[in-house]
């Protein structure tokens, strides 16, 4: 796609991959995304800050000769990730005057995955600048977000702040700013969805960062995916509630029925939690999008894994998302087990839990049933949809 200004002398020149699907093999990308690459010109040399992922270099490369780019002097790698730096040997082909620059983890890792050689870089420390002429680049260290070399580069006059994987969304459109209705909703959820999928982790380094933001004061946030952010306050005031304590009155109830017993006690806590003004989420894992449960767990109060006992624990897909949310390591403050068994549940409880070494929630006592539930296991769920919806109401402050 062409290239966007964003201020002057500031352009975007990355590239649109409309009809991605998957990230990692992993994340679903339902909006497609962005590799956003910058180029600031300054009155005396030119950075060229990220680059995009090596199957869509020619859009790069074809921006660069649209703006007549003949010479790099630094390529500011931000990110060592392939997505990011994955074109910088090429351009370093192109403009051999370049110089990489980035921090000292960042080198490294550049080195090992694209085996740059050594003399190609320029080390930078955490606040260090880097005079363009008339432009400035400041750079501050910022790990884990999303490797722990990140880092992010700051237009200094411009106020400018490119943050790479931070603040950005899976978006893939032709309007680089935020700022239209269309773009505003979708922002928000598509924000939400890529701080889930892989900010959360981080959620504590998040915060340190969002505080150097603040003091930043920065214009525009220009993340290398999706969209170029002017209306900073929304998005970052959305990113202070996602890394706060504070979660909302909301249950997840991600499960798998092999012959609907289980289905049967998921519906019936789903109906007696919402009866008690919780919202409840079931997520069945044979059809359900990930990432839909991944944006839930970004505030959710509380988790209830619903399985059926398989062979000698709990359900493959179960223990699957369980691992993922332990990955993950939301601020959910419950959790408990439903569930149908054969001949032995305790096998399942068990299995769940251990899977969920990193969760600190409060364990609500399990229903587990045999066979099809009955009445008695019909009050035993009820009790149990009671017990957690006291809780969340206690817990939660969203
Ligand atoms: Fe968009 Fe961590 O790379």
């Amino acid at each position: 796609m062409a290239v966007k200004k964003i201020k002057d002398r500031i352009y975007w020149v990355g590239a649109i991959d409309w009809d991605r699907v998957i990230f990692d093999e992993l994340v679903t990308l339902p909006e497609g995304t962005s590799y956003n690459a910058y180029i600031v010109f300054g009155s005396e040399k030119t950075a060229l800050i990220d680059t995009v992922e090596p199957h869509k270099g020619k859009e790069l490369l074809a921006n660069l000769k649209e703006l007549k780019v003949e010479r790099i002097d630094y390529i500011i790698s931000n990110h060592a990730e392939q997505d990011h730096s994955g074109m910088i040997p090429e351009i370093l082909k192109l403009y051999p005057e370049a110089k990489v620059v980035t921090n000292k983890k960042c080198k490294q890792m550049l080195i090992d995955l694209l085996h740059l050689p050594q003399d190609v870089f320029k080390v930078v420390e955490d606040g260090e600048t880097l005079s363009l002429g008339d432009k400035t680049l400041q750079f501050f260290l910022a790990p884990w977000v999303h490797w722990p070399e990140t880092m992010f580069t700051y237009a200094v006059e411009d106020r400018v702040l490119f943050t790479c994987d931070f603040l950005g969304s899976h978006i893939a459109i032709s309007e680089i700013f935020d700022t239209s209705d269309e773009n505003k909703a979708r922002v928000y959820l598509e924000t939400k969805r890529y701080y889930a999928e892989i900010m959360m982790p981080f959620r504590n380094f998040i915060k340190k960062h969002l505080a150097l933001i603040d003091r930043l004061n920065p214009e525009v946030l220009a993340p290398s995916h999706g969209v170029v952010i002017k209306e900073t306050t929304f998005i970052l005031d959305a990113y202070k509630r996602w890394v706060s304590d504070e979660v909302k009155p909301l249950v997840i109830i991600p499960f798998i029925s092999m012959h609907e017993s289980t289905r049967h006690m998921v519906d019936f806590v789903t109906s007696e939690l919402s009866k008690r003004g919780v919202t409840v989420r079931p997520y069945n894992l044979t059809t359900a999008d990930i990432g839909n449960a991944a944006m839930d767990l970004v505030d959710a109060a509380g988790i209830i894994f619903a399985s059926p006992t398989v062979l000698a624990g709990a359900h493959p897909a179960i223990i699957s998302f369980a691992y993922l949310v332990n990955c993950l390591r939301p601020k959910t403050k419950l959790a408990s087990v439903i569930g149908s068994y054969g001949w032995n549940g305790t096998v399942t409880v068990k299995h769940i839990k251990e899977t969920l070494r990193n969760l600190k929630v409060e364990w609500i006592e399990p229903v587990m049933v045999k066979g099809l539930p009955k009445e008695e296991d019909y009050q035993r769920l009820r009790q149990l949809a009671e017990e957690i919806a006291t809780k969340v109401k206690e817990v939660a402050t969203l």
